[in-house]
């Protein structure tokens, strides 16, 4: 494995050179959570990442931050009891279970083993349905959309859906999203708000959010569970831990490092529109001078197989249709969304051992040779029915493969493999250098 971007004493010492700040300055440089005082001690806290620029916040989000505390709640208190949360387990009705159980922040606060999904519950024995994603560099993920107009490109341009958090963007922000977990039977598995509220006020950080929300906070149950899910976003927000920029590429966008052949030629082929075609999807360009997320956090059908190790998959009729749902209800009747997954960041990626959102690979080499075999080379990668046919696609109904893309490097045809087997190794080398924690001026660490 990679080295890993962030040790836990890494966060704790926030080693972050002070010249990457300038030099990521630009749109990430916004993204710091704002907090500003308005009207009689009532902290009106957002983060502008969930800005969206033509719209501004939406309605519920500003009632969600117009709330009042007695005192206003600093970032740096809010980012310590938001680490606090996420690290304990009381938190869980298994008593087990934290948010970092499943967001190992040893692992980019992706999933710590290699399994396709994590169990948890009161039992910990309920299965998940999906693989735990990277919480990493999720700052700039727009509110879910389904018209994404990129305002730095050619604005008529209506690209689609995009944006919101989880596989399927059912959820707008990051305070949205940690009540699923905290309530989900698959996952923390809490009866109700009353439960988690009483876990903190007896949890060794109470006196340390009574500082930062009011000495009366836990008098009011909806209040105080405000509070927990505005330090865990707040928490989330943080730069060092959450989007530091140290990566090899990182370095060398700065010019303070030098890629390796490998690496350039993975760079090339990852750029390529006529072999990888990454980029269209996963942009790794500096635009007006934000460093580049590796994601444009839109949907794409890419069909990836199904993946038995999951055991809602026993079910032969359950299919996980992304954005049309089971899990996400609201664009049930939108067919043309059946199969669509929002595009992750590729960030951190060689930290994972398992890829896409079934987590049906497990090898990064096999994640990029997907790209290149699935229309070359399916017989490796579906499973065959009596008779030696191919059952291509077969975690997506055939009535919804219109929806699957077909563009480079999906529009190859048998013998005409977009990538050779050394330009994957090459972009291996490449997605390597995304994982942060590189020592400017050091060697790279071997992997
Ligand atoms: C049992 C494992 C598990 C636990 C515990 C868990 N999560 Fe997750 N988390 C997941 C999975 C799986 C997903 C993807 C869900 C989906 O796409 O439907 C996810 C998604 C997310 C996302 C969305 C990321 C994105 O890319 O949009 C955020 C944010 C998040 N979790 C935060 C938390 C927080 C905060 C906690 C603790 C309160 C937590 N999670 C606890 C498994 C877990
Ligand atoms: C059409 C847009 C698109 C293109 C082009 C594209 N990707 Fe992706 N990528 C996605 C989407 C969408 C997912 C998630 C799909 C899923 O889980 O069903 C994904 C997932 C991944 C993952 C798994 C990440 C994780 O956290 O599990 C890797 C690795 C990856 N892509 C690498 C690449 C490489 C390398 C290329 C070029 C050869 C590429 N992608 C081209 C859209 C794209």
């Amino acid at each position: 494995m990679a080295v890993v971007g962030q040790s836990r004493d890494g966060i704790a010492g926030g080693a972050v050179d002070p010249r990457q700040h300038e030099l990521t300055a630009g749109p990430q440089g916004e993204n710091a959570v704002r907090i500003t005082a308005g009207g009689s001690g009532m902290a009106d806290v957002h983060a502008a990442a969930d800005v969206d620029r033509a719209t501004g916040l939406s309605a519920a989000d500003s009632a969600f931050y117009a709330d009042t505390f007695d005192t206003t709640p600093s970032v740096a208190a809010m980012t310590d009891l938001g680490r606090a949360l996420f690290l304990d387990t009381t938190l869980s009705a298994s008593g087990k279970m934290a948010c970092a159980t499943c967001h190992s922040p040893g692992r980019a606060f992706g999933p710590p083993n290699d399994l396709a999904v994590q169990r948890g519950g009161g039992n910990l024995r309920h299965p998940g349905v999906r693989a735990v994603p990277s919480l990493m560099y999720t700052q700039n993920v727009p509110p879910f959309t389904e018209h994404y107009v990129d305002d730095e490109g050619d604005d008529s341009i209506d690209q689609g859906p995009a944006g919101g958090r989880t596989w399927d963007g059912r959820a707008q922000s990051a305070h949205d999203q940690a009540r699923l977990p905290l309530f989900s039977p698959f996952e923390m598995g809490n009866a109700d708000v009353e439960t988690v509220v009483a876990k903190v006020r007896g949890a060794s950080y109470a006196a340390l959010f009574r500082d930062t929300f009011g000495a009366r906070v836990f008098d009011d149950t909806a209040r105080a569970f405000k509070g927990v899910l505005m330090a865990l976003e707040t928490y989330q927000q943080s730069p060092a831990e959450f989007y530091p920029y140290s990566s090899k590429y990182d370095a060398w966008l700065r010019g303070q490092a030098a890629l390796a052949p490998d690496e350039e030629r993975g760079r090339a082929a990852f750029n390529d529109r006529a072999k990888g075609n990454c980029a269209r999807c996963h942009p790794s360009a500096v635009r007006e001078g934000a460093f580049p997320q590796f994601t444009d956090f839109g949907y794409a059908a890419i069909g990836v197989p199904r993946n038995a190790a999951i055991p809602a998959n026993a079910e032969r009729r359950y299919f996980d249709l992304g954005l049309c749902g089971p899990w996400r209800t609201d664009l049930r009747d939108r067919l043309e969304y059946c199969g669509m997954f929002r595009t992750p960041s590729l960030r951190n990626v060689a930290t994972r051992r398992v890829f896409f959102h079934n987590g049906v690979v497990h090898r990064l080499e096999d994640a990029v040779r997907f790209y290149v075999e699935r229309d070359v080379r399916p017989q490796k990668w579906y499973p065959q029915a009596h008779g030696g046919t191919v059952r291509v696609f077969d975690d997506l109904p055939e009535k919804y493969w219109a929806n699957l893309d077909r563009q480079a490097p999906f529009d190859r045809q048998a013998g005409d493999a977009a990538l050779s087997e050394r330009d994957i190794s090459d972009i291996v080398a490449f997605l390597r250098m995304l994982t942060d924690g590189y020592q400017v001026g050091k060697a790279t660490p071997p992997h």
